[in-house]
């Protein structure tokens, strides 16, 4: 099939390339120029593992192209994904979809077949079909009866896992409402599935519905053992233990109930806002979920707090050396990273930083904590070290779970360690006369 993604984020560009390499015709557009200059020459503008060498695979063999020309990219195709962000509004708790609108009247302007425009993006209740009216005014000026259906496909990929999760879905949500547009999704996705098919087709409300859910119950899982782990230690309680203890049943499972430092990413703090704005909008008070939000804010200081009460308010003359800036670790991602939080209440209190993380370096420097003062950027995890007063523990980067600890011991000017990520639970650093600091401990 002739495909354009429209956005070539985290999303449209590891979807684009992941449908070129099953044998479809691809071309993945964005408005930033310097963004597709950077992937024609070969260099991908995201860090995703095996991402690299699966464009250049699909790039060689011209399965896969990268353009700015919108209008060029839509003529050609008869699947349009729309894949651009849908970010929370400047100081509202609204979702910003000027980017979504302006793509579904771009995609008409210029075309004279049958189309199938595809709503990747996480867009609230209700989108596709404001985005299927827009389109239909656009054919209206025209006088057009030309066909065409739209589709709510969210995709539930992880930053990190992105490809794989994309290669083998656990599920492919549909929303349509045409006998047509369904056959064809499930034409582009069954090369996906060989052993089951795991397509679950619904109409579209409910498809864009199920986006908001999965994120808000994974999001609520998060902030839920947050919260058992900040009771736990109020009342003297390992929640490690306890974790382990819930866990097991089977009805909870393991998964997502690590105590840490709050979520962050370009997903659940966005969409767990949006949807309590859907429901606000639609007469309903979503309790549960601005709780879930609640939590996680004051979540992502509560290693801050840990800091402050071990070196006192003023950290004036003191040194955090910091693991970690991305919000989770397998990516350069450092949209809404507790990492964020952490840093500017430490330099806001007086405190130096010296940082390391293994991609997301450059992502801090030049956005996150752009024009920040006092933090130094190094290249190794021991580097951060040297004549610093404490190591600060922020994302479980691989690489940080097997420290040499005697090492950090000889490096650290006084042998502290804040572990937010509780990476060291099966370590016994009391032996090693290391203080250890954890979230619920
Ligand atoms: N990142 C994730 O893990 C993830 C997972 C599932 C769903 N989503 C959702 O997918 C959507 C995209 O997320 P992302 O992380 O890929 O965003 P992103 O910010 O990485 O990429 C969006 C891209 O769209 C481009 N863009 C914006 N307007 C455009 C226009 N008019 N024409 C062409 N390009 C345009 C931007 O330049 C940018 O490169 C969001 O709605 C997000 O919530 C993201």
């Amino acid at each position: 099939m002739k495909l354009c993604m429209i956005g070539t984020g985290y999303v449209g560009l590891v979807s684009g390339t992941c449908f070129a390499d099953i044998g479809n015709q691809v071309i993945c557009v964005d408005k930033d120029k310097n963004k597709i200059e950077k992937l024609n020459s070969g260099v991908s503008p995201i860090y995703e593992p095996g991402l690299d060498e699966l464009i250049k695979k699909n790039y060689l063999s011209k399965r896969l192209s990268f353009s700015t020309n919108l209008k060029k990219s839509i003529k050609s195709s008869d699947v349009i994904f729309i894949c651009v962000g849908t970010p929370t509004k400047k100081n509202s708790i609204n979702v910003d979809l000027s980017f979504v609108y302006k793509c579904a009247k771009e995609i008409f302007k210029n075309t004279n077949k049958k189309k199938i425009i595809v709503t990747k993006s996480t867009v609230p209740v209700g989108t596709a079909d404001k985005v299927k009216a827009t389109i239909q005014k656009e054919l209206d000026l025209r006088s057009s009866d030309l066909q065409f259906d739209v589709v709510s496909n969210p995709e539930f990929l992880k930053e990190g896992a992105a490809i794989v999760d994309f290669m083998k879905p656990d599920r492919v949500v549909i929303g349509a409402d045409s006998k047509y547009a369904f056959k064809k999704m499930k034409e582009l996705y069954s090369p996906f599935f060989r052993s089951r098919d795991r397509f679950i087709t619904m109409d579209i409300r409910s498809a864009e519905m199920t986006k908001y859910a999965a994120n808000a119950m994974l999001a609520t899982k998060i902030s839920f053992m947050n919260e058992i782990a900040n009771i736990c230690e109020k009342v003297g309680a390992d929640a490690n233990q306890v974790r382990l203890g819930i866990g097991a049943d089977q009805r909870i499972g393991y998964s997502f109930i690590y105590p840490g430092v709050g979520y962050g990413g370009s997903c659940f703090p966005k969409d767990v806002k949006a949807l309590t704005k859907i429901a606000e909008e639609n007469g309903y008070t979503a309790e549960l979920i601005t709780a879930v939000e609640q939590v996680n804010d004051a979540q992502k200081l509560v290693i801050a707090q840990k800091i402050v009460k071990r070196f006192g308010e003023d950290l004036t003359g003191l040194t955090f050396g910091i693991w970690g800036l991305s919000f989770k670790p397998g990516t350069d991602d450092m949209r809404e990273a507790p990492a964020i939080y952490v840093i500017k209440e430490l330099v806001k209190r007086g405190a130096k930083i010296k940082a390391y993380d293994p991609k997301a370096i450059n992502e801090a420097k030049e956005h996150y904590l752009k024009g920040v003062q006092n933090i130094t950027y190094v290249t190794s995890k021991y580097d951060v070290l040297n004549n610093s007063d404490a190591l600060v523990l922020l994302t479980e980067w691989k690489e940080f779970r097997s420290p040499d600890f005697d090492k950090i011991k000889s490096l650290l000017k006084s042998p502290i360690i804040f572990d937010g990520r509780n990476q060291y639970i099966v370590y016994d650093l009391e032996n090693k006369g290391l203080e250890y600091y954890r979230i619920g401990k």
